[in-house]
């Protein structure tokens, strides 16, 4: 793990991403980079979830995108993105879909340390992916109830620990996965998510006493033309 007063944020790489097309992915992953570094130097706080609330609003997408633009922004970082999407393992299938992973370590099936199964992302040193892995019983209410303690122990290792998590309103065990959190990202997909389905979701998940860090708004269209658009703004 990095010396927290080591992590300088590159101030004219995060100006560069904010000057991206308003809006576009790299100007809100910078954003949100730069949100959960103030946070974590305030707070002492390094698991962040991402949550939509529903399927297919690009919460893995933005994830991953957070992911990336973390050493970009703080330089020598360590991070950890953790499937924690049970409905939909596609983070998983991303890294090979190893064997190995949170589920079978937290069923006991194996005797490796959890570290050992984060999957280098990208050969890109200090990022990582841990996969859930392969456990027919980790649907088992008493793993997801778990989950809170491979959290605990990737923080001890990694800067940032980052949950791709499952869509609020899948099943009724999809908040369990950010209870570990200390703070959630939103991720809304562009003029398709009704607000009140947002609206609703914030609500549940502050009652959890999950509060909400900010939010990325995905696929956002532009009905202008690019040539027009870049002289408009
Ligand atoms: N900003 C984007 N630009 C281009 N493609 C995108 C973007 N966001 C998402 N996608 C694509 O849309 C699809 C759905 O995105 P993604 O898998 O991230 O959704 P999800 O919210 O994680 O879904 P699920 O809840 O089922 O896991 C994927 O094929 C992804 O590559
Ligand atoms: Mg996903």
């Amino acid at each position: 793990m990095t010396n927290m007063n080591k992590l300088e944020l590159n101030k004219s790489e995060l100006q560069n991403a904010l000057n991206q097309k308003s809006g576009s992915l790299i100007s809100e992953s910078a954003a949100i980079v730069y949100s959960l570094n103030t946070y974590r130097i305030k707070s002492k706080a390094s698991v962040f979830g991402f949550i939509s609330a529903r399927s297919g609003e690009g919460t893995t997408y933005s994830a991953v995108a957070v992911l990336e633009a973390l050493p970009k922004l703080l330089g020598d970082v360590s991070a950890v993105l953790v499937d924690a999407n049970l409905s939909h393992t596609d983070l998983s299938y991303q890294v090979g879909f190893p064997k190995k992973g949170w589920a079978n370590w937290l069923a006991n099936e194996a005797s490796y340390d959890i570290e050992d199964v984060v999957i280098t992302w990208k050969n890109t040193a200090g990022l990582g992916v841990l996969p859930v892995g392969v456990n027919s019983n980790f649907v088992d209410k008493k793993y997801i109830a778990k989950f809170v303690d491979v959290i605990a122990l990737l923080k001890t290792s990694f800067d940032f620990i980052l949950l791709d998590c499952q869509p609020f309103f899948s099943d009724k065990l999809s908040s369990q996965f950010c209870l570990g959190s200390d703070k959630v990202v939103i991720v809304i997909e562009a003029e398709k998510t009704r607000k009140f389905l947002v609206r609703i979701m914030m609500e549940e998940l502050q009652e959890m006493k999950i509060d909400t860090l900010g939010s990325i708004l995905n696929k956002r269209r532009y009905h202008i033309p690019q040539w027009l658009y870049k002289h408009l703004f």
